[in-house]
Order: structure tokens, then sequence, then C-alpha cells
């Protein structure tokens, strides 16, 4: 089973475009997935229903992991669903040419993910809708965000309302769209490390030496690592020369 948790950034709710978009991309992935007789369990939150809080820069998710704020919001549950999907949705309106404040304060309290490459391994897809303009930009901003953490971007596309293609509302110009991306995703499924960028390679190895300089320097003067240290090292991720093969050892692990 294929397990699709889509956090929709906008307070229009089940109601809105990008929902909707969200909606369309979860079928057209339950019906690619069915001719190879796999079933989709598709769960989508929207920002309406959620209570959150904006990040204290505390720093406490970096040095000691965890957040405070998750006691008082539903921060902790949006953070379980996004661990155990397969794939993340993330779909964000465009709001004067960017994100909407509710997907970029998600953001911020999951920033910690990226030191850890909490999503390595996971499949991700981001979908925008705007009335004109700043489409692309907007794709591409959590796009990298979604990579930074280690997330194989799958689809990362955008949908009008009004001035541009595909629109939201024509059938016709949706079905190619979602097509393209329901293979993507199953292709991702299958083989995650194709989806892997350059850049984010070099992310990870920069993180795996800095964590063992740390780790050195740290039992030579007796200091506690930090906890987003702790994490990748016991993880093993310093074992790998690549992001590549840490996310294709996960997956053989998988099969064993
Ligand atoms: C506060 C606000 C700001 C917006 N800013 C832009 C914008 O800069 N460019 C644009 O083309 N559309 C803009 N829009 C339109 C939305 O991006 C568009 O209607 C989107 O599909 C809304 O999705 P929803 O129904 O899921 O909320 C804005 C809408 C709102 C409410």
């Amino acid at each position: 089973m294929i397990r699709i948790f889509s956090i929709v950034c906008s307070c229009a709710g089940r109601d809105g475009a990008t929902a909707r978009f969200s909606d369309m991309a979860a079928g057209m992935i339950t019906e690619r997935a069915a001719e190879t007789g796999e079933t989709v369990e598709y769960e989508c939150i929207t920002a309406d229903t959620v209570n959150l809080s904006f990040c204290r820069s505390c720093n406490n998710c970096f040095n000691k992991g965890g957040c405070p704020l998750d006691n008082v919001d539903d921060m902790a549950k949006i953070k379980e669903k996004l661990i155990s999907a397969d794939v993340i949705f993330f779909c964000s309106p465009v709001y004067i040419g960017t994100m909407s404040g509710f997907a970029k304060s998600l953001m911020d309290r999951i920033t910690y993910y990226s030191h850890r490459f909490e999503f390595a391994g996971k499949t991700a897809v981001v979908l925008v809708t705007t009335s004109n303009n700043h489409g692309n930009a907007t794709v591409n901003d959590i796009k990298k965000m979604l990579q930074f953490m280690g997330a194989s971007v799958a689809y990362a596309g955008c949908a009008y309302r009004n001035g541009g293609e595909p629109n939201i509302y024509l059938p016709d110009q949706m079905a190619p769209e979602l097509y393209r991306l329901a293979e993507s995703v199953l292709e991702s499924l299958n083989s995650p490390e194709k989806y892997i960028e350059k850049w984010q390679e070099q992310s990870f190895m920069y993180r795996n030496k800095m964590n063992k300089v740390a780790k050195k320097f740290s039992e030579i003067v007796g200091i506690q690592l930090t906890d987003e240290m702790r994490v990748c090292i016991e993880r093993g991720h310093g074992n790998y020369k690549t992001l590549t093969d840490y996310v294709l050892s996960m997956k053989s692990g998988e099969k064993e």
C-alpha cells in the first residue's frame, strides 16, 4: 500500500483550488497504481483545520531535538504523518508572489529536518495554485526546501485559475500533467535515487564532513554533540559516500 499524506497550506480548505489539485493528483496516482494491483491510502489536511504556531527561534530542534511548541499546537500530529508517509504532497497557493504564510511557518518548524536529511528516501510532490503569476518561483522555493530535507521530489508543478496553463478547472488541460505526475511518483517509489539532484549530494557530503569533525572534537574536549549531529551519526550517514548510497541502503533494508 502506498501512503500519501497531503498538507494543503490554504485556509480555503477542501473546497479551495489547492486542495482540488491535491485530490486530482491523488486520484490519478490511485488509478495508475491500481493497474499493477497496488492500493493507495490518501490523507489530506488543510490549513483551516490546523493550529500552527510560529517558530520562536529557540534553536531547541537543532540542539536538543524536538520543539517545545509541539506540545501546544498540532505540529506533533503533522510531523508524525509526514514521517510515516511514503509520499508527501506539499501544497500551497501563491500569496503575493510566494508560498502562503502557513506554508512558510510549517517549513520554519521543520527546518531542522534539513540538517538530518529526515526525508531521505521519501518521495515528495509540490503542488501550487495561483491566479496568474509567480507559480514557478513558488514551486521552486518549496521544491528546494524539501530537497534540502533529503526528499526525492518526483514532481513539482503549478496549476492556474486564470492566466496560465494548465487551468485547474479544465480537465483536458490537467490530464496530461496529472498523468506525468503519477508516472514520476510511481517511478520514484521504486527508484527514489533517480530524483536526487547533484546539489543534494554536495549538501549531504558537507554535513557528513562537519559531523565527523564535530565528533572528533567532542571526544577530545568532552563536550556534547548537538542532537542533529547525534542523529546523523547514529543513522550512519557518514558511512555513505553519497545520499544516493544512503537512500539505496534504506531501500535494500526495507526488502530484507
Ligand atoms: C492573500 C492572497 C494573495 C494572492 N496573491 C497572488 C499573487 O501574487 N499572484 C497570483 O497570481 N495570485 C494570487 N492570489 C490568488 C491565489 O494564488 C489563487 O486564487 C489560489 O489558487 C488560491 O488557492 P486556494 O483556493 O487553495 O486558497 C492570491 C490570493 C490571496 C488570497
